[in-house]
């Protein structure tokens, strides 16, 4: 399974970079907005921008999802088209991350997504299509031409555990078999979500990948690799989850004090 860190936080990216374990970057309009803010709070007055063009650098041989907005297949395509003219040319590793349907109960058409995605992917732009809470979704995305869709593994768990009432931590560890009956269109978990998209476009025979977002916590990372998703974009934090047990650092511990003089001047 391949891993992008899901993050517009350049000094997060660089980190993550760093560790040799990165596969590519997802954004979206909320965490572009997390990273100018504190672009702004701390004083630096580098631009958008001139901002994406540095996290498209850091990435550079990995692809990076920039999401466009828009409600009709005309938007969509020509900020699509507008992404990928103004930035691809950085490190040629844009994405083009497109809500699967735009519809904002506006009456904006549910089927603009598709028409936008297929228009883009025709034009050998590769697409994310993002926002997909349903298996059903992600086949048609795959059948417009998208190269990953984002379903939202968290989020899912979130509406099932607001629908069951009660407070809920959303970084908690939700079971991929659901907490009982409750179910949204039949899906009981975030893991169940993404297991079943896999499983759809697999059957269909698509070469379209099923990319894990909207991941809380590590359990949930491992869950979803046992499901055969094909990447998961995982949170700076959630990242870092991933590498700590406290049986490791006491086994380094204990390792480490049972070093005899003879076996340190093995390394001087
Ligand atoms: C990534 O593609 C998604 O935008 C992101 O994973 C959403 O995560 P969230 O539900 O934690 O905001």
């Amino acid at each position: 399974m391949d891993i992008f860190i899901d993050t517009a936080d350049l000094d997060q990216i660089r980190e993550a970079y760093s560790w040799g374990i990165v596969d590519g970057v997802t954004t979206n309009p909320s965490l572009i907005k997390k990273a100018a803010d504190q672009l702004r709070a701390s004083g630096d007055d580098t631009t958008i921008s001139g901002y994406i063009e540095k996290i498209l650098d850091v990435a550079r041989g990995t692809p990076v999802s920039l999401e466009v907005l828009g409600g009709t297949a005309d938007e969509l395509y020509e900020q699509g088209m507008t992404l990928f003219d103004r930035f691809n040319g950085v490190a040629e590793n844009v994405v083009v991350k497109i809500p699967v349907n735009p519809d904002m109960g506006d009456g904006s058409e549910s089927w603009e997504g598709l028409k936008a995605i297929k228009r883009l992917a025709a034009n050998g732009v590769h697409i994310n299509t993002t926002l997909v809470f349903t298996p059903e979704q992600a086949l048609l995305a795959a059948k417009a031409g998208s190269t990953y869709v984002s379903p939202f593994a968290g989020r899912i768990d979130d509406a099932i555990r607001k629908a069951n009432g009660g407070d809920f931590d959303k970084m908690a560890y939700f079971p991929a078999g659901g907490d009982g009956e409750s179910h949204d269109n039949g899906i009981h978990s975030g893991v169940e979500l993404i297991a079943s998209c896999v499983d759809v476009l697999d059957n269909a025979g698509s070469d379209c990948k099923v990319l894990a977002a909207s991941l809380r916590n590590p359990q949930q990372v491992r869950e979803c690799a046992l499901m055969g998703a094909q990447v998961a974009t995982i949170p700076f934090g959630v990242l870092r989850g991933m590498i700590e047990h406290p049986q490791t650092m006491d086994g380094m511990k204990a390792f480490t004090n049972d070093v005899v003089p003879e076996y340190r001047a093995v390394f001087e």
